[in-house]
């Protein structure tokens, strides 16, 4: 047969993903793949539950429903600082994973490059291959996961497209600071280039950190793109309604890609989604302290395993460092320890290394999520007390 197309052979399947069907087998405790094991709130599911009944179940507008866009577009203004309009800067899309993807395929032409932050969220690998670009690694150095700025003013150039910023930080948690992101802005501006923005983890924040959305900053007009889901926010992933906000003359662009992609997002799930994005300030209090709690709980079961974790400030995932019992158990890496924990103890977490385009620089970490019940965290400190 005829050779299958080349950039697939250039990328691995999800680890991530991988690692829940392992725990499945298992029986396990997923505290790999980044979804709640608790349910999208009540008044959410039956505005999706009436949606359908209502008889909402045809394509919707392609670019999102009237009603969503406005919802986004008002949140923005209000909780981003970004103003835009629904119309024109608005598409909605089957989460920010087709977001992300979209909006990389209608920026990029062959020769350009983007600069991504190491560790990175795993999809960003394969999104730079797909779109044609060539990734600039800048490093986060643990434990405040911080960059040396020569590095980042380093890795922009005449053919720097876009920068790709993810705050609150999946995985390390880090949330970026306004320094942080006015230097980024400010190289952005110098070098005209975008800044994508992935901020699905942007009410979910501890000891009081503040978001800040990179394309709410002085000079980012025309250069700041946003993008976000309904997945982390209101709990959930399996619903695939995400969005991004573009300046009006990228949008065509990332619309007729979402187009040819997808169509759509699921309609009644849009109508849900839109009253989602009215719901008052309490939830989101209630979201972040729900999860500092967690948060508060995993890093002790953690660090009473031996696990070394790093504290985050925002996300739903620690890092840990687990170089001596990588060494203890005789793991050749991180792939092998993660498999053997599962075995070990039940619980299943993420190797380090699928955050990195080097796997060298993850070799001697692992990643747990607490997007979990207290009870569930419980079953997980009795499997990992097992390591002790
Ligand atoms: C940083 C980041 N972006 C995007 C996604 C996927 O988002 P969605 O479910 O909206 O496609 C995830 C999921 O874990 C993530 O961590």
């Amino acid at each position: 047969m005829k050779a299958l197309n080349q950039l697939t052979g250039r990328f691995t399947e999800s680890v991530i993903r991988m690692m829940t069907r392992i725990c499945n087998q298992y029986h396990g405790i997923n505290l790999a793949q980044g979804f709640p094991d608790w349910d999208v709130p009540e008044p959410i599911k039956e505005a999706a539950i009436k949606a359908i009944r209502d008889g909402v179940n045809q394509y919707a507008v392609t670019w999102g429903a009237p009603g969503l866009r406005q919802a986004i577009a008002a949140k923005a203004r209000a909780y981003n600082r970004i103003v835009c309009d629904p119309d024109t800067q608005v598409t909605v899309t089957c989460g920010a994973t087709e977001a992300m993807i979209a909006t990389l395929k209608a920026l990029i032409n062959p020769g350009d490059e983007v600069v991504i932050f190491a560790p990175f969220y795993e999809n960003y690998g394969p999104d730079s291959l797909l779109s044609g670009a060539t990734p600039r690694y800048v490093t986060l150095r643990p434990p405040e996961w911080t960059f040396d700025p020569a590095e980042l003013k380093a890795a922009f150039g005449p053919r720097t497209k876009a920068v790709v910023i993810n705050t609150p930080h999946n995985p390390s948690g880090k949330v970026f600071t306004r320094a942080e992101l006015e230097l980024v802005a400010e190289l952005c501006q110098e070098h005209r280039c975008y800044c994508v923005s992935d901020e699905i983890y942007e009410h979910i924040l501890y000891d009081g950190a503040r978001h800040l959305s990179p394309a709410s900053l002085p000079g980012m007009e025309g250069l700041g793109i946003t993008i976000n889901s309904v997945s982390k926010t209101y709990s959930a992933t399996g619903w695939r309604v995400g969005w991004v906000i573009t300046p009006p003359e990228v949008t065509g662009a990332v619309r007729k890609i979402h187009d040819f992609l997808t169509v759509g997002a699921p309609a009644p799930l849009q109508e849900a989604a839109a009253m989602a994005l009215g719901l008052g300030e309490g939830y989101y209090r209630d979201l972040a302290a729900t999860y500092q709690r967690a948060r508060d709980q995993l890093l002790g079961v953690l660090d009473r395993a031996g696990l070394k974790p790093y504290r985050p400030a925002g996300a739903y995932y620690i890092m840990t460092e687990v170089g001596d019992l990588l060494e203890r158990l005789g793991c050749a890496d991180d792939l092998e320890l993660a498999v053997r924990l599962i075995e070990l103890t039940g619980v299943a977490s993420v190797p380090g290394s699928s955050f990195h385009a080097d796997p060298a620089l993850g070799r001697r970490q692992l990643r747990f999520c607490f997007c979990k019940r207290p009870e569930t965290l419980d079953r997980a400190a009795e499997g990992l007390a097992r390591l002790a």
